[in-house]
């Protein structure tokens, strides 16, 4: 696929849009446009998200908002020790009418899958979720079924640990794009705020008369355009610096894997393209590192035991290693 040449005006439209969008969402999510843009750079880039939190701090609410702002389905699961496979994938129901099985889809077949409290989910069911994650289209009886486009996961764990729950391993962790953390509320006037919004829409669930500030089609369009965004050979450079260092650190006892370096790169375009930028600059980078970086690595046991958290060394390394300057894609280099 050839990708589309950002000059076009309908490209243009599309990407001054982006900031309607991210404004939208702040309207209702408070206090956080951090944590916004983030997640729509996530979406952009086509990756999912992993959201360790307290319950409460309006996770679902962010997630149904973004949904109707970018006119996309959205479904969600609760996860419990008993749910199967098959009630996120689908099954194949007996049709006593037509004497065939036909497909029932489940509700991984939307664009926008909120999966709540994963890690109470059995490890079976995970790896379900994360294999259509990872290819897009789920197999159910032989038979393969594309998900839709675009086809994103926002999963949330809780981080109090609790008995009878399998926290994700280390490599399934490896297939969230981001992870993130919202907090609580910051300051008293968020606080506050929170509650003065409640009482604006008169309910506590006020989505559904969201609406939609750019079209799926023009979505698809600019995850595309996220594909074409500049990087320049220095900012690969830097990149590839930050995952290398982080794996010799002391202290850190599994560093990133290249995935995580491709999530830099991929993370870092789409925070461009939602600045306003064709090209990828080092502090779009910086921006994402913690929350692309911090769950691919492992710190070492005597670390964790002191309670240390896998997010210094990521900061300690952003410190430590100097940025190149920022460099647009030079004039007519023929690129797409
Ligand atoms: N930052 C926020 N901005 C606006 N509303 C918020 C915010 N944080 C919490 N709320 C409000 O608090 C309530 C709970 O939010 P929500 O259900 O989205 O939380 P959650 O994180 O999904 O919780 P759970 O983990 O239990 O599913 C909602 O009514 C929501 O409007
Ligand atoms: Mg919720």
């Amino acid at each position: 696929m050839t990708a589309p040449e950002l000059e076009t005006s309908e490209l243009e439209e599309d990407v001054e849009r982006l900031s309607m969008v991210t404004d939208q969402v702040n309207e209702y999510f408070v206090g956080h446009p951090d944590v916004v843009e983030k997640l729509l750079a996530s979406v952009l880039a086509g990756g999912h998200v992993l959201f360790e939190d307290y319950p409460g701090l309006g996770k679902t609410l962010l997630v149904k908002t973004l949904a109707q702002t970018i006119e996309a389905d959205f479904d969600r699961v609760q996860f419990t020790p008993d749910v199967l496979p098959s009630d996120i994938l689908g099954t194949r129901i007996w049709d006593p009418d037509q004497r065939s099985f036909t497909f029932e889809k489940g509700p991984v077949f939307t664009n926008i899958l909120l999966g709540d409290e994963i890690n109470r989910a059995p490890p079976k069911t995970q790896s379900a979720l994360l294999e259509a994650m990872e290819e897009g289209q789920t197999t159910v009886d032989g038979n393969r079924f594309q998900l839709p486009d675009p086809f994103f996961v926002l999963a949330t764990q809780n981080p109090i640990e609790q008995e009878g729950t399998y926290p994700l391993p280390e490599a399934q962790m490896d297939r969230f794009l981001l992870r993130m953390h919202t907090g609580y509320p910051q300051t008293e006037e968020d606080e506050r705020e929170i509650l003065r919004r409640r009482i604006d829409w008169k309910e506590d669930d006020p989505t559904d008369g969201i609406e939609p500030v750019i079209s799926k089609e023009s979505f698809v369009r600019l995850q595309a355009a996220a594909e074409s965004v500049f990087v320049h050979e220095e900012l690969l450079g830097y990149m590839s610096q930050i995952v290398r260092r982080l794996r010799d650190l002391d202290g850190v006892e599994v560093g990133p894997s290249p995935r995580g370096a491709l999530a830099l790169l991929k993370a870092g375009r789409a925070m461009a393209l939602i600045r306003g930028r064709t090209f990828a600059t080092p502090d779009d980078v910086k921006s994402v590192a913690v929350e692309a970086l911090a769950h691919r690595t492992i710190l070492e046991v005597e670390e964790v035991l002191e309670g240390a958290e896998a997010e210094v060394p990521v900061r300690h390394v952003l410190d430590e290693i100097p940025a190149p300057r920022p460099r647009k894609r030079p004039e007519g280099d023929g690129q797409p």
